[in-house]
């Protein structure tokens, strides 16, 4: 039989991965799916749960100068005229005149066909929001858009915010939600779809300190993957050329990841300046200023806005965390996630189904089930329990066995380096609450031993 080597990562490989193992399916699947559209399955709600977990406690709950929103994803069509949306959220689009399938010209790279090789014809623009109507009457006054970016629902409360919150500049809003784009290609598995997630911040500052608080969220976005575990050599900052900025942004730097298909934009960090609220409070009336009490002045704020889609931050933690490793003849699949983001933190697995066994093994996921996502598996052998296990990445198994029984002992066997200790049952919740936090395997609790080196 030839020997089973370790591969590399490849989308067809993650898609059917995460297929396989409830983190994503194509949506109405079984109707042939709907092209750019996803479904989070039983474990990737878990992971994407985790995800904007950890991005609201680091952005949201651990600073004083932030606070949160929740806004409307319809809003009043007036906000998308000021914003310029409606003018400037176009992609030119091609088509090809022998197969009709279209593109984005800016994504081709040869004036051809990337499918049969036919002409094209010239580029119009396409506006990329959805639009649809509020009441019973398809007619223009009708028209609402489904939001295309978070951002715009936290310019308009900019005053309520400042009025209801005691938060004095510089302070940030923060938001996460769905956000949809018709756009004109979709692909790369959760890369690019029609509707998407998106968790972002206006960080509102004194105009003349907008570059120094732009580099500042640059240093601390790049930080924050990775204090999750993303490795260093995998992201890039790239700094967009002027002529490619956005329609209200001065400068636009790009935290790219070094996906399967390519490096690519993971979250965008845009100066917008006083754009947005200048924009708002010409089209409203409304005055967006703010009063800075200290300096006894009026000012139109400057914003810096870090923005991130949820589902490419998941892609790039699987693939971060994806590795095949040789395993006697076999080969492991696992993803080495960190234990903040994985989706289950603990599998409870009795060695065997006899009842006794069965009622400890139960009594023990019970006690643990309140304080982690924990999974109780008691199909097919421990070997393959593992197995499966790595795949959906969780950090640590207790294995219950008849010796259990007899010494109220349990084993904890840790995903990355498949070693394992045994500890007083007990002392498993503090113990593996400790071990989630970062713990060294062998560091023991009072009657534990370590079984498996
Ligand atoms: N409010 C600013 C804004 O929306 P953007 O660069 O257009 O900026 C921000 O989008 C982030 O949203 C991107 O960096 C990317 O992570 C994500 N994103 C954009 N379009 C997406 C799509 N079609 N599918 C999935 N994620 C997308």
């Amino acid at each position: 039989m030839p020997e089973k080597k370790p591969g590399k990562l490849t989308m067809e490989k993650l898609v059917s991965l995460c297929q396989r193992r409830g983190f994503i399916f194509p949506s109405s699947d079984i109707y042939g799916g709907l092209s750019g559209c996803w479904d989070y399955g039983p474990v990737g709600i878990e992971l994407k749960r985790n995800v904007k977990e950890a991005w609201w406690r680091s952005i949201v709950q651990e600073r004083d100068d932030m606070v949160g929103m929740d806004t409307s994803i319809l809003m009043n069509s007036k906000v998308w005229e000021a914003s310029g949306h409606v003018t400037n959220f176009k992609d030119p689009l091609v088509e090809c005149k022998e197969c009709h399938l279209r593109w984005k010209a800016d994504d081709l790279k040869e004036n051809k066909c990337p499918s049969c090789g036919g002409a094209l014809t010239e580029e119009r623009m396409f506006n990329t929001m959805f639009k649809t109507f509020i009441g019973p009457v398809e007619e223009d006054a009708a028209v609402v858009y489904l939001r295309p970016e978070t951002a715009q629902g936290m310019f308009v409360n900019f005053q309520n915010v400042v009025s209801t919150s005691r938060k004095r500049i510089p302070f940030g809003i923060a938001q996460q939600g769905r956000s949809f784009r018709n756009e004109i290609t979709t692909g790369n598995f959760i890369f690019r779809s029609r509707e998407f997630e998106l968790m972002e911040f206006e960080y509102f500052v004194k105009p003349g300190t907008d570059a120094k608080w732009f580099d500042y969220w640059v240093e601390e976005r790049l930080n924050w993957y990775l204090k999750l575990g993303i490795k260093k050599e995998n992201l890039k900052p790239y700094e967009h050329p002027k002529e490619k900025l956005a329609h209200y942004a001065r400068s636009c730097t790009d935290i790219t990841y070094n996906y399967p298909h390519g490096w690519s934009e993971l979250e965008g960090i845009a100066n917008r300046t006083d754009f947005d609220l200048k924009q708002h409070a010409a089209a409203s009336g409304k005055s967006m200023e703010y009063f800075d009490d200290e300096n006894k002045e009026h000012y139109i704020p400057y914003i810096v806005e870090p923005s991130l889609g949820v589902d490419r931050a998941i892609l790039a933690f699987l693939c971060d965390a994806y590795e095949e490793e040789p395993d006697k003849d076999e080969i492991r699949v696992v993803f080495h996630f960190h234990p903040d983001i994985a989706p289950i933190k603990v599998a409870v697995l009795p060695l065997s189904r006899k009842e006794n066994l069965a009622a400890f093994a139960k009594d023990v996921y019970k006690t643990l089930r309140p304080c982690f996502t924990t999974q109780y598996d008691d199909t097919q052998s421990i070997g393959r329990r593992y197995r499966r296990q790595d795949e959906l990445g969780t950090p640590y198994c207790v294995t219950i066995d008849f010796q259990s029984l007899e010494d109220n002992m349990a084993t904890i066997r840790e995903r990355d380096s498949m070693k394992q200790i045994r500890v007083p049952v007990a002392a498993l919740k503090d113990t593996l609450l400790a071990k989630l936090s970062g713990e060294d395997l062998f560091i023991l609790p009072e009657g534990g031993q370590i079984w498996k080196e």
